[in-house]
């Protein structure tokens, strides 16, 4: 790991799992010893060559790693300007990024003696990578999941089914992705004596977003390495990843976050407009407050509770903000965007057709916005995308209520 990410990646969280005045551990008492033993055990096997091995052999031969970085080459030359470059973690095994950090939550089950792995997830990405992991390392997966995203993203409910995975709806609320939390939640604690909690981004309480930030490091340590040798030694202008609690952007961020100059973009769903429970654009209308076992940014009505939220993608369906990406946000060190759902399915249908590629709606964000963003930038500035997923999961939703794309563009 180069020394620049080891700083960062060392200095945040403190020791009571804060970043600045963000994160710590706000799930009661009861879960307190357990998710304290998580944090001892991650400490002490962290950087063991045994873990790091088994991490490495399974990311090489599992995961398909490392993803290569690719230059969206026609679509620059159609909107001028600078030149977009793309993290292809669309090519990882499932699909999206959210493997990166279910095989090393697997690896923490099996020594820690826990015999089963439970989650929430909402485009279905994270619970068939997780699932993926469990089949793999032989443990049981219980994933849960809104009755809304069930329906929306049914291949990817067989494919866990598949797995092996049982799958829980989540019937309260807006049965999306906030409420497929709190099902999972409450199922971890009553089962938390023989499983883990996997969770699917990095929210939550201590020691959560710092596991699945360093899991994910691994994203932005291979952008880094691959684009200086792209370039000739130089680093790109822009690194763009889209937002909900942050897995993706701080994984790729990992890689650049102590390079001033070196300006980072999250990419907030603006959904179907900008008034109260039609985005889920979390840092651009959010106010500090509590979610989901930590102190960040909320989407929250007076009362302080969540407020509804929407999306076109499922995955970013959620109230609230990791709390390193609110403290990156508080510090300035993120420059904050929103793209809306009719935007997002017309960068659908520009990739597939000018690039074939078929992107992730959640990964459309990012996309959307390297866009615009290179419309305005010099050809001699260089733009790197997450992109974090592959759209195959959206294709039915998309053909069904958008069809194919053929007289649009963006
Ligand atoms: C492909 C893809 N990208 C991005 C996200 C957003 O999550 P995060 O902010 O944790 O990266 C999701 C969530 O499901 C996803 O499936």
């Amino acid at each position: 790991m180069p020394q620049d990410e080891r700083a960062y990646l060392m200095r945040y969280p403190d020791v009571n799992g804060y970043y600045g005045r963000f994160g710590g551990n706000h799930y009661p008492p009861e879960v307190w010893p357990a998710l304290a033993e998580l944090a001892s055990t991650y400490q002490a096997l962290r950087d063991t060559p045994d873990f790091q091995h088994v991490l490495e052999k399974v990311r090489i031969g599992l995961q398909g790693r490392p993803t290569p970085i690719h230059y969206l080459e026609n679509t620059t030359q159609e909107v001028g300007g600078a030149r977009i470059f793309v993290k292809r973690e669309d090519l990882n095994h499932t699909g999206a990024h959210k493997i990166n950090h279910c095989v090393g939550f697997a690896l923490l089950a099996r020594k820690m003696g826990k015999r089963k792995l439970i989650a929430e997830t909402g485009a279905g990405q994270h619970g068939v990578a997780l699932a993926t992991a469990a089949a793999y390392f032989g443990l049981e997966c219980e994933i849960h999941m809104g009755e809304v995203d069930i329906e929306k993203q049914r291949s990817n409910v067989g494919r866990m089914r598949l797995l092996g995975a049982q799958v829980v709806a989540a019937t309260a609320g807006q049965s999306a992705l906030k409420e497929a939390s709190d099902s999972a939640f409450n199922a971890y604690v009553e089962q938390r004596d023989h499983a883990l909690y996997a969770i699917g981004s990095a929210i939550g309480p201590h020691p959560f977003p710092m596991i699945v930030r360093d899991l994910q490091s691994v994203v932005g340590r291979e952008a880094r390495g691959q684009f200086l040798s792209l370039s000739g030694g130089s680093l790109p202008d822009h690194v763009v990843a889209c937002l909900a609690g942050g897995s993706n952007a701080m994984g790729m961020y990992a890689g650049f976050l102590d390079e001033p100059n070196v300006i980072l973009h999250a990419v907030e769903p603006l959904g179907k407009s900008d008034q109260p429970g039609e985005h889920a654009a979390t840092l651009s209308f959010g106010s500090p407050g509590t979610l989901h076992g930590a102190q960040s940014v909320v989407l929250q009505n007076e009362d302080g509770t969540p407020t509804l939220v929407s999306s076109v993608a499922s995955g970013l369906v959620y109230p609230g903000v990791g709390p390193e990406i609110a403290m990156l946000h508080e510090v300035d060190r993120l420059n904050v965007a929103s793209i809306s759902d009719e935007q997002v399915i017309s960068t659908f249908f520009r990739i597939s057709k000018a690039e074939g590629i078929i992107p992730a709606l959640e990964s459309c964000h990012a996309l959307a916005f390297a866009i615009e963003l290179a419309r305005q930038t010099p050809s001699s500035e260089s733009i790197l995308v997450n992109l974090s997923g592959r759209g195959d999961k959206d294709v039915d939703y998309v053909l069904t209520n958008y069809g194919t794309g053929d007289s649009r563009s963006s």
